[in-house]
């Protein structure tokens, strides 16, 4: 069901509602068909809020695995679990480098059985949220929303946008991580910025994949932000803003920067994750 969201100014975001919970603009046949998708062992599930690098992991993961490089300007909204029908993504070969934001007990029911490995990546909220705006603002005929950024901070951080809360998110997946016997590699954007190379063989390893040193600086080289943002032409100017740690000082004010903390402490005072908001 298509909904309208008000921000703090009253400009409203259009999405969709389906089983309680809010999605941009998709298809809801998607969603519906979820549970029941076939699941392959050996498929690889890159799982990430929003903004939170999704594009980059899936991408390099798409190299590692092909063993070689390619400029196709393949985007991967084609493997995205959540905005496609399985039609289209269950004849790939194995392994499927498939993608997805949801939350782990929303994935298909064989996620438990087949135990496919899981690609886990997590960036710091407040560089996420300024994506993320930047991201709704870019797409005019899908999410309808010309708000402003002072207007959109608090109600995107409480959770009343697509996908619901940040916070919830990754408080959820630490849960699971707890629990689930389905293998998942922890991947952090902050991480990724500091040293590309070495979480990509953490990457290689965790798949198993035989892939030589040379050839996962080569996948890391060629998926830098400047290379993604030529190759990926579609997407370009939508998804590669500036692949940067730390813009939100140039959006957060003082106040909502004190107001982020506040928050911050009370969500997240029983999880001890936490985040880097700068590279040093
Ligand atoms: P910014 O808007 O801060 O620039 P997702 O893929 O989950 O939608 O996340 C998009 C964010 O990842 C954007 O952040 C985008 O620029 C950044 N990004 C995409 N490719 C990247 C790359 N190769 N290196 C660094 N950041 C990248």
């Amino acid at each position: 069901m298509e909904i309208r969201v008000p921000d703090d100014g009253g400009d409203e975001l259009t999405l969709i509602s389906f089983n309680g919970r809010k999605y941009p603009m998709f298809p809801a046949t998607a969603l519906e068909t979820l549970p029941s998708v076939e699941m392959r062992s050996d498929d690889i599930l890159v799982c990430a809020f929003p903004k939170s690098g999704t594009h980059w992991i899936w991408e390099m993961t798409r190299l590692l695995v092909a063993g070689k490089l390619d400029r196709d300007d393949i985007s991967k909204g084609t493997a995205m679990m959540e905005f496609i029908n399985e039609d289209e993504y269950k004849d790939l070969p194995s392994p499927r480098v498939l993608n997805t934001h949801l939350l782990f007990r929303e994935l298909p029911k064989q996620v438990k059985e087949k135990k496919p490995r899981i690609l886990y990546v997590t960036r710091n909220p407040k560089d996420v949220t300024v994506s993320f705006y930047n991201f709704v603002k870019k797409l005019p005929m899908f999410y309808k929303y010309s708000g402003e950024w002072k207007n959109f901070v608090r109600p995107s951080l409480e959770g009343r946008f697509d996908y619901g809360s940040w916070f919830d998110y990754v408080k959820d997946w630490e849960e699971v991580k707890k629990t689930t016997d389905v293998p998942i590699l922890t991947l952090n954007y902050e991480d990724m910025k500091e040293d590309v190379f070495r979480e990509v063989k953490k990457i290689r390893d965790f798949l198993g994949t035989d892939r030589s040193d040379e050839f996962v600086k080569e996948v890391c080289d060629h998926c830098s932000f400047g290379s993604m943002k030529d190759i990926k032409a579609n997407f370009s100017e939508i998804v590669y803003r500036k692949g940067e740690i730390g813009d939100w000082k140039n959006w957060f004010t003082v106040a909502q920067n004190e107001w982020f903390d506040k928050l911050y402490e009370e969500k997240m005072k029983d999880c001890p994750l936490t985040f880097r908001y700068t590279l040093k």
